[in-house]
């Protein structure tokens, strides 16, 4: 059935004339691997311990491998398991499983947590040079979908001088419109003779991702791709990469455009875009200037204006880049096609792809659905449904808008959580979608952190929209208007998490199937770092777990209409999640309500379609202008509280002991004596409109003189510790900073692109770190991301501009430029003769590496990384610990070390979470 979808948007990008004369076209090399993978597993393992493990675990391929030997792991009969072989299809489609292991046995005791293992896996490569001798060395472009990484080393490693390998992430999601990565060999090859090199993958079973088979043997469907590229002084469009918005009624839906473009070699900075021909009354204008590092990818922003209809079929852009190496200008003509929509006043409505911009200049989309009838003269707007979908949901499928119900006066907001964005999909897809929809959890970051900002971020992005467009004010939406929450599995779970974490932006919640955080989905008791590791460090760890565990944060939900939704035999995200998280609910006092279907699995079509959900919705809904009941009693709780919003007016703002949890339980006694209990909060705050229903105060136990009228001027109402418990109040209508650090991933919360600075521009491995992880940021959470070489740039561009956007430092402990910018140290690490010095501990041995956050030089709602080594292993090692994907234990500061390999989390010299004001923080850390 070849159905082409009405809402394929076409994309014709014509790439710039070649110029052959500057670029002998320099094919002269082909790839090959071989047919046959050596495998050597499994190993018991619990989700995501391989960013701490060597992805090599349990052997070094800097030695020469040995592939008559065995190794122990539990698993096996006999406790040792040796290589075997196995072969992949042409298309490199490989399946790895160890049906000599019983499965069976391992899972009626340890449940789905057996079944996560890691294996290694190893095939050679081989590079044939087929014409010229004097041939460019090519660079790979290599596809890992579902391992976790790859690693290229020359046939001949093994010797003392042979460097540490780098590890590249692979696709584990299978994330759609991912890009090749550009890896360049270690080695260049023999211009006269083939060379073999030695191709490493860490291929690890996750429940999440594979799916959990209810009996039978797990198996890895890994996929691997390798072509390879000659690197030329060009760039070239990334069509996958773009983001486009409809038009309805000729008129653009968002003010943003995103091309896709990479660098072929060479430093690239685009500095002009036009509409070509121009225009009287549309024009297309860069946002920013945008530099691409050699084989970077980066979305450009191109910012919309509009005074008129705009009814072409097509978008003609060109862009002009110059070249920083050479100064060379090209230009790249870039034709989008256009989606027009009607008026809606034809009553023709459909779905609508909108686009905003993220984080100041990451052009973004999401899609939404209008009401199906217009407010009259006297209607106010009616709150947003804003429904998150779940892993591996594309938003720009029809499938996961189609599958919500239509609303008489609701916009619904299908945001895209900042994973990739679709421009054509094929029936295929939708095929695809339904399976993977049932066996696929967690990506991206689960609507938290950069997701919850996007999500939130949709929602205004559509209110101010609607308000440019006078003939869309029939369908307008109010400034800071509250939402109905709705969402499937990991949407549903994410419909939890925004719910509890911003509550006052929120009227009622719909989670369908979801689970109530990750460690109870698998539990993480096949953990081998938890053979070796001291228990305090874990929970020290596991702090940083702590912002996106559901349960705690229930309390958030006591006065919230909450109808919670799962299928009875849902084989995927078992219903006791919804049944156990409505039951924390109850204990907290709240009305909460669970509604099963019987027989029904993760998904079926009427899960959020259903008489039920519409009952429960438009009784939200009705009641939405209303005043929200507020309980007599309720109790807010926070782990981060930069990204934690308030309850009934109420905001934790700073806590006493970071890495625990906050608490504010507020008690309202006959007139309206507020009583306040504090359990760790070191500041929190209440808007003035509360402090207006207050008759009198007692916090901790103290009564506090509620002085003059604070003022209708000051916006919020601060409480600040002075002395145990005793407070001090503070009226201002400037608003504080709230605590920002927590866990190394609030470094992901960014306001603007993130700048990655390398130190030592000379060292090419520092600079392949960071072109790493911009890879990853753009292909696991579409962030964007500079990279600036040297310190004078960072000094210049970073610190004297006082640029915004969170920075991340890679340099080596040793390096000089470090040294001055610790010179005057913000944390207790600092430069002491040439050393790494944190606390009174010298940090200069081989293999180590640390991370740490840091104060923004600019920025006091921004943050720093700082990413160091003592040399080329300990990079990768702190490298692999850089926040891409969830559930990784890092908290704002850690020191690893080579042990870490063989006993991932085991080999962490020192962890913790800052102190207010960046300081050491005794109960939330440990030093070895
Ligand atoms: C490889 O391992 C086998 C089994 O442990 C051992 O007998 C053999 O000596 C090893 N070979 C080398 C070259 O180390
Ligand atoms: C890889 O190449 C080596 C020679 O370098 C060879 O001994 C080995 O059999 C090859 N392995 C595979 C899986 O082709
Ligand atoms: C590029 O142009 C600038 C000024 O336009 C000049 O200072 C610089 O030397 C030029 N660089 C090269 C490599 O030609
Ligand atoms: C509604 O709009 C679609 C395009 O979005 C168009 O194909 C269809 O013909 C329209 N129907 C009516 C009744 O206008
Ligand atoms: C739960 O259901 C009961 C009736 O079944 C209803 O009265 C109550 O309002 C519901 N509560 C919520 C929060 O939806
Ligand atoms: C490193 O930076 C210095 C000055 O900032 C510059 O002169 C040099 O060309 C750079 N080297 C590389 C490899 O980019």
């Amino acid at each position: 059935m070849a159905i082409i979808l009405p809402f394929i948007l076409l994309f014709v990008g014509v790439t710039a004339a070649m110029d052959q004369a500057h670029f002998p076209t320099n094919l002269g090399w082909k790839a090959e691997l071989s047919k046959s993978w050596d495998v050597l597993g499994p190993f018991p393992i619990h989700a995501r311990e391989q960013q701490f493990l060597s992805p090599s675990y349990p052997i070094t391929i800097s030695e020469p491998i040995n592939f008559t030997r065995t190794w122990p792991s539990s698993y096996a009969d006999n406790g040792r398991v040796g290589w075997t072989k196995t072969q992949a299809t042409a298309d490199g489609d490989l399946k790895v499983s160890f049906p000599g292991i019983r499965w069976s046995d391992l899972r009626a005791t340890e449940g789905w947590a057996a079944l996560q293992h890691h294996a290694v896996l190893h095939i050679n490569l081989t590079l044939y040079p087929t014409s010229g001798s004097n041939a460019t060395p090519p660079r790979l472009l290599v596809q890992l979908v579902q391992g976790s990484y790859i690693a290229i080393v020359p046939e001949a490693s093994g010797s003392e001088s042979s460097s540490p390998p780098e590890w590249h992430a692979g696709n584990i999601y299978a994330l759609e419109r991912t890009l090749p990565r550009a890896i360049d060999l270690p080695t260049p090859p023999s211009t006269t003779s083939p060379t073999t090199y030695h191709v490493f993958v860490s291929g690890d079973y996750e429940i999440r991702l594979f799916g959990a088979p209810r009996i039978g043997i797990p198996t890895q469907a890994i996929k691997l791709t390798i072509d390879i590229e000659t690197p030329k002084d060009w760039v070239q469009l990334e069509p996958t990469q773009d983001v486009v918005c409809d038009f309805v009624d000729g008129y653009a839906f968002g003010d943003a455009i995103g091309v896709g473009v990479r660098s072929l070699g060479g430093w690239w900075t685009v500095i002009d875009a036009v509409l070509s021909p121009k225009l009287d009354d549309f024009a297309v204008e860069l946002l920013s200037h945008t530099t691409l590092a050699p084989s970077q990818t980066r979305i450009i922003p191109l910012h919309i204006i509009q005074t008129a209809q705009f009814t072409r079929p097509t978008l003609s852009i060109k862009l002009t880049l110059t070249s920083s190496d050479t100064n060379r200008t090209l230009t790249l003509p870039v034709v989008h096609s256009v989606k027009h929509l009607p008026a809606w006043s034809s009553g023709n409505l459909s779905a609508i792809s909108g686009t905003y911009f993220y984080g100041q200049e990451m052009p973004t989309a999401f899609s939404a659905f209008p009401p199906l009838l217009e407010n009259t003269e006297h209607q106010e707007p009616q709150p947003p449904i804003l429904c998150l979908h779940g892993a591996g949901v594309d938003i720009a499928s029809p499938f996961w808008i189609d599958s919500l119900p239509r609303q008489q006066h609701s916009w619904l907001v299908t945001p895209s959580g900042r994973t990739a964005w679709v421009r054509a999909v094929s029936i295929l897809l939708i095929i695809i979608l339904l399976i993977i929809v049932n066996h696929r959890k967690l990506k991206g970051l689960d609507w938290h952190g950069p997701s919850a900002k996007d999500a939130w971020g949709s929602v205004d992005a559509l209110v101010a929209i609607l308000a440019v467009n006078p003939s869309w004010h029939t369908r307008k939406l109010a400034d800071g208007m509250r939402v109905v929450l709705m969402g499937h599995s990991n949407g549903g779970q994410g419909a939890w998490y925004l719910a509890s974490r911003f509550p006052d932006r929120v009227l009622g919640v719909v989670p369908a199937a979801a689970y109530i955080k990750s460690q109870s989905y698998v539990p993480l008791i096949m953990s081998r770092s938890a053979h070796f590791i001291d228990p305090a460090v874990r929970a020290i760890l596991e702090s940083s777990l702590t912002p996106d565990d559901n349960d705690l944060f229930l309390s958030n939900l006591v006065d919230m209409p909450v109808l919670a939704v799962h299928g009875g035999n849902d084989d995927n995200v078992p219903v006791w999640h919804s049944r156990e998280a409505v039951n924390v609910l109850l204990s907290w006092n709240a009305e909460a309500n669970v509604t099963e279907d019987p027989r029904q699995l993760h998904w079926y079509p009427s899960v959020l379609k259903n008489n039920q959900v519409q009952t429960f919705l438009d009784d939200v809904l009705q009641k939405a202008s209303h005043r929200r009941p507020r309980s007599k009693t309720f109790t807010l709780t926070v782990a981060v509280p930069a990204e934690s919003g308030s309850l009934h007016g109420w905001r934790i703002e700073r806590l006493s002991v970071p890495g625990r949890l906050g608490r504010l339980t507020v008690d309202t006694l006959a007139g309206n004596e507020i009583r306040i209990v504090t359990s760790n909060v070191d500041r929190f705050s209440i808007s003035t409109d509360v402090w207006d229903d207050i008759g009198s105060l007692r916090v901790d136990n103290a009564a506090l003189e509620l002085q003059q009228d604070p003022g209708s001027t000051a916006g919020v109402i601060t409480f600040e510790r002075d002395g145990w418990r005793s407070w001090k109040l503070e009226a201002s209508s400037q608003k504080l900073p709230a605590q920002v650090s927590g866990r190394i991933q609030s470094f992901l919360s960014t306001s603007a692109p993130l700048h990655l600075v390398v130190l030592d521009n000379t060292s090419s491995r520092d600079v392949s770190m960071a072109l790493r992880i911009a890879y990853d940021l753009n292909a696991y959470h579409k962030l964007d991301a500079e990279i600036i070489l040297g310190p004078e740039s960072f000094q210049e561009r970073l610190v004297a501009s006082g640029a915004v956007g969170n920075i991340l430092l890679i340099g080596n402990t040793r390096s000089r430029s470090l040294a001055s910018i610790l010179e005057n140290p913000q944390t207790p690490f600092r430069i002491e003769n040439n050393v790494l010095v944190f606390k009174d501990e010298i940090l200069d041995e081989p293999g180590q590496g640390i991370l740490f956050l840091h104060p923004h030089p600019r920025d006091p709602n921004g943050q720093m990384l700082f990413l160091l080594s003592t040399d080329a292993s300990g990079l990768e090692r702190a490298g692999r610990l850089f926040p891409i994907r969830t559930g990784v234990t890092v908290p704002d500061w850690l020191i690893t070390s080579s042990r870490a390999d063989q006993t991932g989390a085991g080999g962490v010299l020192g962890a913790g979470v800052w102190s207010a004001g960046w300081s050491w923080n005794e109960p939330m850390s440990w030093l070895y």
